[in-house]
């Protein structure tokens, strides 16, 4: 089997990005990104892409128009395609069986209907979005039901890129994985795609296991990747208690090699699309298969986390002498890490969120968060319109916010907010002025010699 043309189902944070590379490093192969989202393709046909990734912009230009081509023409693009990617969103469900937990696979079946339907020869079908494991063999029976021919091959090929460094990630990734049935037929349709990514990948770099592993593999690496911040999280309470001092503890343990030192950065909490909404997917799945001490085990890297956020609202309550009514607090960062506009599931927006509710006068400030998502995101954890009328101000630097405010929060580790002029932000807020750093970026030591009272994660 040679793929000469690709389609890819969904052009979102992996499919936009993954495809721009594959057409980047593989001249020879014809890729089209489909989505049903008319304005997002008009975003990638234009230039101000829909995402903003470092690096990303260049490989965009480079091969738009040559052989990448983003449309709204899912049905002719499925038809002409040899292998079709399939990355559409599967977010946590929010109602019926599983709410809260279980993820909705209601536009993964949407699209296995639209290939059924419109492919009319042999094809590779490739899951490139996280799923539940098992999800390849309900996209063969939709499949196989709703088709005359029934040669599809389903492949499992998880993305591991992290956002802010999606570029790097596919240049050079720690590993490709590509999961297949262990059948004749399976391995030709495995091949196919380890030919794709070998033209700039090597073939030591690129892992094949059955469907089922591959599939699981993607959960579990972002399971222990967060239960790593968890880890150190729990540890960062256990240092402000005791005098300890959180990244010491992370270097001395890091500095193992059996543990190795990433992923070991205390914070206000994790965020993104992916951990919490990964790890809630195998708490279902656990459950799911009768194994409840598994489920509860991994729910409580979760747990762990919602706790982080709140202990680190409560912590601003407390040392403001108990009450944020009516005083202004300058929030620094709403993204759920730097270098990306993504605020899914930040940290941010819960702090805000309680922060709010407790009457402070919030003055955000974020470099690359458009107004709009601020306000969606609030919506979206239960502040009212009126609040967000009353109590937010978005503001267009970091002076702004904390000028005449009482404290001030950093939640996102943007480079800038480590080199603001802190002398004349003093002179400008209330005094005690307090400063509370979610992400340890901030020079602590400068602070306090400026009149700071500063307060920092699991710094005793
Ligand atoms: C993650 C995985 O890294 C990636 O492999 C997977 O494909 C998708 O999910 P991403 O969500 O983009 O990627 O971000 P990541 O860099 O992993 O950070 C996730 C969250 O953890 C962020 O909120 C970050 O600030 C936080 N974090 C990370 C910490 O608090 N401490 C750390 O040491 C590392
Ligand atoms: P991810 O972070 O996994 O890339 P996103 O939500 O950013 O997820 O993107 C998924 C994209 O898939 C969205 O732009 C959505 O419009 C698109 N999509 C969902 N279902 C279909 C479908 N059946 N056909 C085409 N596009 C789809």
């Amino acid at each position: 089997m040679k793929v000469n043309r690709i389609c890819c189902i969904g052009a979102g944070y992996v499919g936009g990005p993954t495809m721009a590379m594959i057409a980047a490093k593989c001249p020879h192969i014809h890729v089209d990104v489909v989505d049903l989202n008319a304005e997002r393709i008009a975003a990638w046909n234009s230039d101000e892409l829909p995402i903003y990734e470092p690096g990303l912009n260049d490989i965009v230009v480079e091969a738009r128009g040559k052989n990448l081509f983003f449309s709204t023409d899912v049905e002719e693009s499925i038809a002409a395609a040899d292998l079709i990617f399939v990355s559409v969103g599967t977010p946590t469900k929010s109602y019926g069986i599983g709410a809260g937990r279980a993820a909705d696979l209601c536009y993964i079946e949407s699209a296995a209907r639209m290939i059924a339907k419109n492919a009319k020869g042999p094809k590779i079908i490739v899951e490139k979005s996280t799923i539940p494991v098992r999800t390849a063999e309900a996209i063969r029976t939709i499949l196989g039901a709703n088709s005359d021919h029934g040669q599809f091959q389903v492949l499992s090929n998880p993305e591991f890129l992290a956002e802010g460094t999606a570029v790097e990630d596919l240049t050079e990734p720690d590993r490709i994985l590509i999961g297949g049935e262990r059948t004749p037929e399976g391995d030709a349709a495995v091949e196919a795609l380890v030919s794709v990514y070998a033209n700039w990948v090597s073939r030591d770099r690129i892992l094949t296991t059955n469907l089922w592993s591959s599939e699981l593999s993607k959960l579990v690496a972002n399971a222990f990747l967060a239960q790593r911040i968890s880890s150190i999280n729990s540890i960062s309470a256990l240092c402000e208690a005791t005098g300890a001092d959180v990244d010491e503890v992370g270097r001395a343990i890091g500095t193992d090699s059996r543990i190795g030192p990433k992923f070991l950065k205390a914070s206000v909490g994790f965020g993104g699309s992916c951990f919490q909404k990964d790890i809630l997917n195998l708490v279902y799945l656990c459950e799911h298969f009768g194994l409840p001490q598994v489920s509860q085990y991994w729910h409580a890297v979760v747990q762990m986390n919602d706790w982080q956020k709140e202990r680190f609202s409560t912590k601003i309550v407390k040392t403001l002498f108990n009450t944020v009514r009516g005083k202004k607090i300058a929030i620094l960062g709403f993204a759920f890490k730097k270098d990306t506009n993504d605020t899914r599931e930040s940290a941010s927006i819960y702090v805000c969120r309680d922060l709010l509710s407790e009457g402070a006068n919030i003055a955000l400030y974020d470099p690359k968060v458009p107004v709009s998502t601020i306000h969606a995101d609030l919506n979206y954890v239960g502040v009212s319109d009126e609040v967000i009328d009353r109590q937010l101000t978005i503001c267009s630097s970091a002076e702004e916010a904390t000028d005449q405010s009482h404290g001030l929060a950093v939640l996102t580790e943007w480079d800038e907010f480590a080199t603001l002029d802190f002398s004349a932000i003093y002179d400008k807020m209330f005094k005690p002025a307090f400063v509370f750093d979610g992400r340890n970026v901030l020079p602590h030591d400068k602070l306090r010699e400026l009149g700071f009272d500063v307060y920092a994660i699991g710094k005793g």
